[in-house]
């Protein structure tokens, strides 16, 4: 693999490059991995939040500078009222414990998704972590939490219809550039690699539009044994890919 700069000193760490700049993961795999050790759900919820913070400290050496995370989507307030009420309290420990590291860290966290089904105090905790880490810019962690991705386009749709309406746009100047702005991803760039865990191999409603030529990995690990080596295999393993984007290699 190449790496970045010819004259690495004995500390410098080597930054893989040909990468993908913007990785998205689907963690799944949390309530097996619990339930395989006859632990409830939750244990294995607390064990996704640690690997959380084992890949994004991961991502500056694996040249990551966009991580994007599935924590709770639309479809999962169908789950018993227990384990969402556990996944809510989780989120709001989960931010008071990290900002430090995520300071120090240089990471800025961004919350994607609709808040208005979430609780306050989560929601006040959520703008608080997006204001106090706004100045960092070595990793940017987006956190994908009560988010669907037909919501999405349904809510920046709603939007568009509103700047019509107002007399801002002209239908016929809408195109899809439009929509992208509208999109709570809107400052993102697409993701070049989503990674799904547990073996399952589908998309769940994440990052419908953004994903249009996205590469895909499917691994059968569970969420919680997902280590910061498998993370740099599959990495790895992207180089290889041959990105057209609907074009022909000349
Ligand atoms: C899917 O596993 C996982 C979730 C719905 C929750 C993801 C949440 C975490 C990894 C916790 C921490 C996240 C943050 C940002 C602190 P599943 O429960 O569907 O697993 P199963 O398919 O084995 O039942």
């Amino acid at each position: 693999m190449l790496l970045k700069g010819d004259n690495l000193t004995k500390t410098d760490k080597a930054v893989p490059t040909g990468g993908p700049n913007h990785v998205a993961i689907i963690m799944d795999g949390n309530g097996r991995w619990a339930q395989a050790q006859g632990k409830p759900r939750l244990f294995g919820h607390r064990a996704g939040a640690r690997r959380v913070r084992e890949i994004v400290k991961a991502c500056p050496e694996q040249g990551v500078k966009y991580l994007t995370i599935f924590a709770f989507s639309t479809e999962n307030w169908k789950r018993t009222q227990a384990e969402v009420a556990g996944l809510m309290l989780l989120f709001r420990r989960y931010i008071k414990k990290e900002t430090k590291d995520l300071i120090e860290d240089n990471v800025r966290v961004r919350f994607i998704g609709d808040r208005i089904k979430l609780d306050n105090k989560l929601v006040s905790l959520m703008d608080e972590l997006e204001r106090v880490t706004a100045g960092n810019d070595l990793v940017h962690l987006t956190i994908a939490l009560n988010y669907g991705g037909r919501d999405e386009v349904a809510r920046a749709t709603k939007r568009l219809a509103m700047e019509v309406a107002e007399g801002k746009l002209k239908p016929e100047d809408v195109d899809e550039s439009t929509l992208t702005r509208l999109l709570d991803t809107c400052v993102l760039p697409d993701p070049d690699l989503v990674i799904r865990t547990s073996g399952e191999a589908r998309i769940s409603n994440f990052l419908l539009w953004q994903s249009a030529y996205s590469e895909y990995e499917f691994t059968d690990t569970l969420w919680p044994d997902f280590t910061d080596k498998i993370f740099a295999e599959i990495l790895a393993g992207y180089g290889n890919r041959d990105r057209r984007f609907g074009a022909v290699r000349a």
